[in-house]
């Protein structure tokens, strides 16, 4: 069933340009497909797809993403950018950081970033971004950026086996949460700066989130590779320095602590 809602009546002007109708599922397997045939079939930049019970949610690299039903918000956002493919990381770490400021309005005292888009609290994972695109030669058609965020989850919804910690808004702020609510929320912190990168460039994205992330400076591992966090570089590829002295630019996988 489909529970069609449209923008929040409050935003201002500007954002309602980039935050299009948020249509809300009551079960999808995945938002991530439903956003990608909605966009293959002309539906416009700024549509999102929202659903209440997400039973085959896919995170990065292959893994799994749970969604307990009613528990917490599975999103995915329609993009257009004008933008070429490599571009993409770009727009998935800005989506970290809107979800980072959206819960710091909600009472979240300090949301941290790990490379390439976790968002912590405390150390422990509250909310993850998956982006997808879609290319035709040497231009992305379309991206569907899509985030998991853990909203009323307690400990025991959480699989055991997780590799991060998790957290939830509800463990962060004492308070259970209304889901479209906080989709809203986190499509208007989004909007805002998605609108920034079209007319100020891509460049504003790596400093927007080097201010937030939790290593810099620290010592991190990557496949058997030790260096220190340095940075992101304008492709939002992460820099380490090995103690050699030598730069590695890191483009894809996981990133942790030494
Ligand atoms: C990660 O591995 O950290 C990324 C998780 C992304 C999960 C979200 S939930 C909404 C959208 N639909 C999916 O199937 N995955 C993303």
């Amino acid at each position: 069933m489909n529970i069609s809602a449209g923008v929040e009546s409050g935003l201002q002007e500007e954002q309602r340009a980039v935050t299009g109708r948020l249509v809300i599922y009551e079960e999808a397997e995945s938002t991530q497909d439903l956003a990608k045939s909605m966009a293959l079939s002309g539906e416009p930049e700024g549509t999102a797809v929202m659903a209440l019970d997400q039973t085959r949610g896919r995170g990065r690299v292959g893994r799994s993403w749970v969604t307990p039903r009613g528990k917490n918000v599975a999103l995915s956002v329609i993009l257009r950018p004008r933008l070429s493919p490599r571009d993409a990381v770009l727009l998935g770490l800005l989506a970290s950081v809107a979800v980072a400021e959206a819960i710091e309005e909600m009472g979240v005292p300090e949301a941290q970033l790990k490379w390439p888009n976790d968002v912590l609290v405390y150390d422990r994972k509250v909310a993850g971004i998956l982006s997808e695109g879609i290319v035709s030669g040497s231009r992305m058609d379309f991206l569907i950026v899509g985030i998991g965020l853990n909203v009323n989850s307690t400990e025991s919804d959480f699989p055991s086996d997780l590799r991060t910690p998790a957290t939830s808004l509800l463990m962060c702020t004492g308070r259970e949460w209304d889901l479209p609510e906080v989709a809203r929320s986190i499509l208007k912190h989004f909007a805002v700066l998605y609108d920034r990168v079209k007319s100020e460039g891509c460049g504003i994205v790596p400093p927007l989130w080097e201010r937030r992330w939790r290593d810099r400076g620290k010592q991190l591992a990557h496949e058997g590779m030790v260096g220190i966090g340095k940075g992101l570089d304008a492709d939002g590829a992460l820099v380490l320095e090995q103690s050699n002295g030598s730069v590695v630019r890191i483009n894809c996988g996981d990133v942790l602590p030494a």
